[in-house]
């Protein structure tokens, strides 16, 4: 049977870094708290001039060159983000043009911090259906733009960065094993950005009310969050008839420490099988996952046959489980 495996991995954070420490300079906050209630240290902001489709396209390019594979060999381009560069044409396209991989469709996936899941889904379908043989899947995000940088509740917690990878078709036992995506639209305010689109047109009041910020009620995201994502850890575990000791390594979307912690405790996934650096970046949203995975691909955390699990949760709200065999 055909599966999709990951040939090449990739990610680009921009140069600029937010300590804790520079936001205590403008916020009514401090590096003990938000250290104490995330775990987060710093985070990376693109410099104005920067867009999500210039992070994904350096993550895209690390992750071809690691694979092998020109950009013209590319059948199809996935984002997930929630801050392309447009609301419309997708961030892919822009990507796909900076490439030259001119044989390649592409298209965005809007499922916020669990963007990556639902596009490595997408893709790696269309490859196991014999629709394609490689195609980029990248989780690329700018979130300090649509940020309240007065609102000390969202801003401490997200940063910018991108991750991508090569997907393709394989025989063999290496590749995607499952993939499972959900959603709830019912309780889409607790997290959310209501403007500007279709319901909230772009107005001056609407900028005075802060209507194109990100929107979100902490508490109540936590614990829904962290119910969804042992939910979709266990899911993937027994559709795979594995156990926690099977899994090699557990990449959660970097959210925060304690929805991780809380994660991996529920799961019975010890310290030394989850991968954590939420410390450096922050929440970066769909580009968790691909980011972590690159650093922990890079370090040579990762063997052949390994098994990873990866789970997100996020606006939407939706939640999704991947396995793979490394
Ligand atoms: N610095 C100092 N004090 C703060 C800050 C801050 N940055 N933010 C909030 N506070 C204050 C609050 O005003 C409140 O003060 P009060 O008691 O005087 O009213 C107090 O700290 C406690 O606030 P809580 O909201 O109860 O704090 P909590 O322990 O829930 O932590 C947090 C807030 C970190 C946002 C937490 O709810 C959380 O992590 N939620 C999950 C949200 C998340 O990760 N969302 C990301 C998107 S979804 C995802 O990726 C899974």
């Amino acid at each position: 049977m055909i599966k999709a495996r990951i040939t090449g991995t990739g990610s680009y954070v921009p140069q600029k870094v937010l300590t804790n420490t520079d936001l205590e300079k403008f916020l009514d906050t401090s590096d003990e708290w938000i250290r104490a209630r995330t775990g987060i240290a710093e985070r990376h902001m693109a410099a104005d001039d920067e867009n999500t489709s210039d992070l994904a396209t350096r993550a895209a390019e690390r992750a071809l060159a690691m694979a092998g594979v020109k950009p013209e060999d590319l059948d199809c381009i996935v984002v997930g983000t929630i801050t392309g560069d447009y609301p419309w044409p997708a961030t892919a396209c822009i990507v796909q043009a900076n490439l030259g991989a001119v044989n390649a469709g592409a298209f965005d996936v809007s499922a916020a911090c669990s963007g990556f899941l639902y596009a490595l889904s997408t893709a790696a379908d269309r490859i196991q259906a014999g629709n394609a043989q490689k195609i980029l899947v990248i989780g690329a995000e700018i979130l300090t733009r649509i940020c309240d940088w007065e609102d000390r509740n969202t801003c401490i917690l997200f940063g910018d960065g991108a991750g991508a990878v090569v997907l393709e078709a394989s025989e063999g036992e290496r590749g995607v094993l499952s993939t499972h995506l959900h959603a709830d639209g019912t309780q889409l305010k607790l997290l959310y950005q209501p403007g500007f689109s279709t319901k909230i047109v772009p107005s001056q009041e609407g900028i005075d009310r802060k209507e194109h910020f990100l929107k979100m009620q902490g508490n109540e995201v936590f614990k829904v969050a962290v119910r969804s994502l042992t939910e979709a850890g266990k899911e993937a575990l027994s559709a795979n008839q594995m156990t926690p000791a099977d899994v090699s390594l557990f990449i959660p979307h970097q959210a925060n420490l304690r929805i991780l912690e809380a994660t991996a405790k529920r799961l019975k996934l010890t310290d030394r099988q989850t991968y954590i650096n939420v410390d450096r970046f922050g929440n970066t949203s769909g580009a968790t996952i691909p980011l972590a995975l690159d650093e922990a691909n890079r370090a040579g955390r990762l063997k052949p046959g390994d098994i990873l699990l990866f789970n997100a949760f996020g606006g939407g709200f939706t939640w999704a489980s991947a396995m793979v065999r490394w």
